[in-house]
């Protein structure tokens, strides 16, 4: 018996494979390596790597069968906010139709234990803060929308023929658990900056006057360690047979920008005064994790802290773009 990761050779993917497979559980992969690198799982080579989309449902069937697969863990997807604005399309095909495909293949095989990688980018602008589970959702971007809609697919599945879904809502994820496995995109914060850095600008801040003790806007940053970990205490109660649930995955901390910033420079030793730039339209103030439901129920609590994160995502870039 064993799990399928889709998305499992991606940056958020891959550590949920480490730590499922740390922990015991028999793993497949399922990656289409548009934007994975079967290199994060070039240590694990009991962890088959299978090269395709969800949207296959021949291939899916054929994992799902000759794997003898009991649940799924639903990583792969888009996750561009700005891309999604602009090509909503490629965003309702990739997550939400493709969401629909693996669904029907589950359902087809009789799999129904499904987690599925959702997004802080369902609530939208909180009305309240920290953001708890059963709060208003009202995203902002197709992003959004999709994540959204994927947590309505599965709720709409489990009344239907019962399928037992967890959704995790991340928040701002960030660090890497081994330098190889670290982010190789640069569409976040912690990642612009370093790139800043290293193309020898300052680092951007979007707006200072957000309404928050320093100005600048403030989010809930996660290591993807603790994210990992996240992920296998959703199969494990999935496993004991609770019907599943949602739940936020953050530290139910806020760091502002420069918070991040700070830390930046006690980590590699550069200047990080910014430049502040205009809002970024649409950028909530602060979006910060209520985390008593996971910790009561999942029994899961972020180990790690900003710092912890910084140094690990430093050690990883460096990793991938040597000076
Ligand atoms: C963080 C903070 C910016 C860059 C998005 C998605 C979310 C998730 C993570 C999913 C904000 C500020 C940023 C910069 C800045 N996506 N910032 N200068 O927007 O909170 O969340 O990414 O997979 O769903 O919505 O993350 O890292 O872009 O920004 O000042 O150069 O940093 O305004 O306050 P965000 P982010």
């Amino acid at each position: 018996m064993s799990w399928l990761v889709t998305g499992g050779a991606g940056y958020i993917g891959a550590h949920v494979v480490h730590a499922m497979t740390a922990a015991g559980e028999q793993v497949v992969v399922l990656d289409d390596l548009s934007t994975g690198d079967a290199g994060r799982l070039a240590e694990l080579p009991g962890v088959p790597l299978v090269v395709g989309s969800v949207r296959d449902r021949g291939l899916v069937r054929r994992v799902l069968r000759e794997h003898a697969v009991q649940g799924v863990v639903h990583v792969a997807g888009k996750k561009q906010v700005a891309e999604s604005v602009a090509d909503p399309l490629t965003y309702y095909a990739e997550n939400v139709e493709g969401l629909v495909a693996l669904l029907e293949s589950c359902r087809a095989k009789g799999v129904a234990r499904f987690v599925f990688s959702s997004s802080a980018a369902v609530y939208g602008t909180p009305d309240a803060d920290p953001v708890a589970e059963d709060a208003p959702c009202r995203p902002l971007s197709p992003y959004g929308q999709t994540k959204l809609v994927g947590e309505w697919l599965l709720r709409d599945c489990a009344a239907a023929w019962g399928l037992a879904a967890t959704s995790l809502r991340y928040f701002n994820v960030a660090g890497a658990a081994t330098p190889r496995l670290g982010d190789s995109g640069a569409a976040n914060l912690v990642p612009l900056v370093f790139a800043a850095l290293d193309a020898g600008s300052a680092p951007l801040v979007f707006g200072d006057d957000h309404g928050t003790p320093d100005g600048t806007g403030v989010r809930d940053y996660v290591h993807v360690a603790d994210v990992a970990e996240a992920h296998l205490a959703a199969v494990r109660a999935l496993t004991a047979g609770s019907p599943g649930g949602t739940y936020n995955v953050g530290r139910g901390q806020g760091a502002s920008v420069l918070d991040v910033l700070r830390v930046v420079g006690e980590v590699t030793g550069a200047d990080t005064t910014p430049e502040v730039v205009g809002r970024r339209p649409g950028d909530p103030a602060s979006v910060v994790a209520a985390v008593g439901r996971i910790e009561r129920e999942l029994g899961f609590r972020a180990r790690y802290d900003l710092h912890d994160m910084v140094t690990s995502a430093w050690t990883a870039w460096r990793r991938l773009q040597p000076l």
